[in-house]
């Protein structure tokens, strides 16, 4: 929604306020301050006039999902079962997740309904390693881990993924840490050696690790400790 319709929805201004407001540059979206009143208001966008929130409270969820094969890393879709579909909370279709995996792709899934916290997780500039357990169709020979290191050319995006860590843990078994989420990278990073990924399981996003309680199709709530982390 556009930011002087998005205000001038709320109770509390008019829009001849509005024009006032974004003029004299009192609104933030996101932390950034934003005049132009075409600016693009989206579900998870923070709005703030004089650094007052202006929509409604909404208590702030954060949860851990063990996602299991056979679901869709999406809110939505039309024909097969999605991680939201594993989540009993009334209020979870205000959730969004941090970082996809592929249908197939087991292991730690983020949900949350706080757009601040899931940006510092998921945008490029964090850094942050995610690392994932890795069971591949061929031997994974002992040139990989510097290929990795040294950044792999993606031609679709015309770019050169960062430097990834390989930990070889058997023939066909390893340990893959990258710092990126381009799409289907680990497959696309094994497939550059004609290797196929058989199994891809996320063990962990930066210093959250999923907890090995939760069996696939489980979840909880993150811990404030947790929470603070990112
Ligand atoms: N890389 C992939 O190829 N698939 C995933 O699900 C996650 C990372």
């Amino acid at each position: 929604m556009r930011l002087d319709r998005f205000l001038s929805n709320l109770p509390c201004f008019n829009r001849k306020q509005v024009r006032l407001l974004l003029a004299e540059r009192r609104v933030q979206v996101d932390g950034h301050t934003v005049s132009d009143p075409h600016h693009d208001v989206r579900e998870f966008s923070r709005v703030e006039c004089d650094g007052q929130l202006l929509q409604a409270a909404r208590p702030a969820r954060y949860l851990m999902l063990h996602k299991p094969k056979g679901c869709v890393s999406a809110t939505r879709d039309p024909e097969h079962k999605t991680v939201l579909d594993l989540i009993a909370a009334p209020d979870k279709h205000q959730l969004h997740i941090a970082g996809r995996l592929d249908f197939n792709t087991t292991g730690l899934m983020l949900l949350t309904n706080d757009g601040t916290w899931s940006r510092r997780l998921t945008q490029p500039q964090t850094k942050l390693a995610k690392v994932y357990y890795v069971e591949t169709e061929q031997d994974i020979g002992p040139h990989y881990a510097q290929i990795f290191a040294a950044g792999l050319y993606f031609a679709f995006e015309n770019l050169t993924t960062q430097p990834a860590e390989l930990q070889v843990l058997g023939p066909r078994t390893a340990r893959l840490s990258i710092v990126e989420g381009r799409y289907h990278q680990v497959k696309r990073m094994f497939g550059h050696f004609d290797n196929k990924v058989l199994r891809l399981h996320r063990e962990a996003m930066g210093p959250l690790v999923l907890d090995p309680a939760l069996a696939p199709g489980q979840y909880r709530a993150l811990t404030p400790d947790e929470i603070q982390q990112i």
